[in-house]
């Protein structure tokens, strides 16, 4: 685990979240979790489909509990996933990320042995496009 009760808290709930995962065609099982502006943690794990193109990320699936949730801006995200490489998000999540965080916000990588690397969502999509950059 971490020193930071707020990972700890993300870690946890991540780590569930995995456990649960719909995965029977890639057999990578991940787990997101996101700390929102309420508070509160949301999880979210990924679903595949037998139409591969359909699934769904782990970190899609912890958004839309946020917003389904009533939250609306992520604190900090933390993705857990097995094997020797960081799970960082795919470029698609690190976009639907950017919707909902500031360039400073938190991304946390783990494996199910703890947190492996920490980075700021400005490092994993910079000069990123976001609400912003569309007119009124
Ligand atoms: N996957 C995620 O859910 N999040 C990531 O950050 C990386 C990849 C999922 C998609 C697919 O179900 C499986 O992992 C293998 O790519």
């Amino acid at each position: 685990m971490t020193a930071d009760p707020d990972l700890d808290a993300l870690f946890a709930a991540a780590k569930a979240a995995q456990q649960r995962a719909y995965a029977p065609y890639s057999r990578f099982k991940v787990g997101a979790a996101i700390l929102a502006d309420d508070g509160a943690v949301y999880p979210g794990c990924n679903v595949e489909n037998a139409a591969y193109p359909v699934g769904a990320c782990a970190e899609a699936g912890a958004i839309s509990a946020m917003i389904a949730g009533g939250a609306r801006a992520i604190r900090a995200i933390l993705v857990l996933g097995d094997g020797a490489e960081l799970v960082t998000p795919c470029g698609a999540c690190r976009q639907r990320i950017r919707e909902f965080a500031a360039p400073e916000t938190p991304i946390a990588i783990a494996g199910s042995e703890g947190i492996r690397a920490r980075f700021s969502l400005a490092e994993l999509l910079p000069a990123s496009f976001g609400p912003a950059n569309l007119p009124t």
